[in-house]
């Protein structure tokens, strides 16, 4: 069993966030899967040196570095005016992210083009999902393409020899920060934010503060499972973390069996299924965007409690508008490419369609699907936009 303080962590403040009275103990338990440490699995997903670690009683899928700071996370305090995006990966996070953002702060355009969305808007778990030794890689592989000089390729590489990257590590996050801009906030960082913070997590609602749902508001997005499993597929080919080298079958078959990282994905999508008549919860399907953009930006505004103008709704539709927000420097991840963190292979924002998935599915793997989902919605009301209404 993995207990968080057994594990070198991240640094960063471990105590009560925010003055929180008691230190709160995390229920979830987290275990190696020893299937995620060699064979086929190792071969196709090469960076998870340490594998995979599964959770019990709710058995979610994540890596051991998170395991070691789930508890300090789920400590994070929550704030009335915080608002939480929630969703699986790949639902249209970053879509909502930004559309939340802009309606909470009076559709500021000026600020969203100067500053990245990942430090408007932070990803709370994100700086504690990469195994060590390779946020360390990418670290210093970033400095040195930057720096671009074999004085400071010398430096990193006796660093590194001498072990010293953990010690310097508030250091060289710093340098990061000077030569990329910055582009990520830390726990610490994410507690001391001024609010109204828009929050992003894939974690399920059981891994967050129990208070989040009664304190603040929570916009949960889900997504027809069928695209979320093409576009997870190319991006885990995209990530250098993931490094994805099988084909999309195989990814399927890993999908629909919780071997990936954030599975399973019918029952993070289900408890917020079940909790959307909460007054702080307002649930959206990507599909239902893509459909009506405007209708759907007003209802989140409403749920917010904002009203925008005539001309605020006209802009920011447009502002969110697929070839827009692809082209859009501080929400489309390019910096990502820079960092190393991703490859040429795709981009971030990638395609944006409903229905993707029959350009990718042979009719077999389509049968096979349709039978999961079958199986995992039996007994449940959630039903996903049919392939009909899904043309685009
Ligand atoms: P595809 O890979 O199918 O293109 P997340 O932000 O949760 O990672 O979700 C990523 C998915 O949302 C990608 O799907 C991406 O292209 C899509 N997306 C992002 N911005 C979008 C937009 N403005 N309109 C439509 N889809 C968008």
């Amino acid at each position: 069993m993995l207990e968080s303080n057994n594990f070198h962590k991240v640094p960063h403040r471990t105590a009560n966030m925010s003055g929180a009275k008691e230190r709160l103990q995390l229920q979830e338990k987290f275990e190696i899967m020893p299937e995620t440490l060699g064979g086929q699995f190792r071969k196709d997903f090469p960076p998870y040196l340490d594998g995979l670690v599964r959770s019990e009683p709710h058995h979610y899928v994540t890596t051991p570095e998170f395991a070691k700071n789930a508890e300090d996370i789920y400590n994070l305090a929550p704030r009335p005016d915080d608002i939480y995006v929630s969703t699986f990966p790949k639902c249209g996070t970053t879509w909502v992210q930004e559309l939340v953002w802009m309606v909470v702060n009076q559709c500021d355009f000026e600020k969203s083009k100067k500053e990245q969305l990942s430090i408007r808007s932070p990803f709370l778990e994100m700086n504690y999902m990469l195994p060590l030794k390779l946020a360390e890689k990418f670290e210093r592989e970033a400095i040195c393409r930057k720096a671009n000089s074999p004085l400071v390729d010398k430096i990193m590489e006796l660093i590194c020899y001498w072990n010293l990257m953990d010690w310097l590590r508030p250091f060289i996050r710093k340098a990061i920060s000077f030569v990329l801009g910055d582009c990520l906030r830390d726990l610490e960082q994410i507690d001391q934010m001024a609010g109204p913070r828009v929050i992003k997590s894939h974690l399920p609602l059981y891994l967050l503060n129990p208070s989040v749902l009664n304190t603040s508001k929570v916009v949960y997005v889900a997504r027809n499972p069928k695209d979320v499993i093409v576009s997870y597929y190319h991006y885990h080919r995209l990530l250098e973390f993931h490094h994805y080298t099988g084909n999309l079958e195989a990814f399927a078959d890993y999908f629909m069996t919780d071997r990936v990282y954030s599975a399973p994905f019918f029952p993070h999508l289900l408890d917020a299924w079940n909790k959307r008549h909460h007054p702080n919860l307002h649930f959206v399907f990507y599909e239902d965007l893509k459909k009506d953009l405007r209708g759907e930006i007003q209802k989140i505004a409403k749920f917010l409690g904002k009203t925008l103008t005539e001309d605020q709704l006209v802009k920011l539709t447009e502002h969110l508008r697929f070839d827009n927000f692809a082209k859009n420097e501080t929400v489309n991840c390019e910096i990502g490419k820079e960092i190393g963190l991703m490859n040429n292979s795709g981009n971030f924002i990638r395609k944006g369609k409903t229905g993707d998935w029959k350009n990718h599915f042979s009719p077999e793997l389509n049968e096979r699907i349709d039978k999961w989902m079958q199986t995992n919605l039996e007994g449940t009301d959630l039903r996903f936009i049919t392939e009909l209404e899904q043309q685009d």
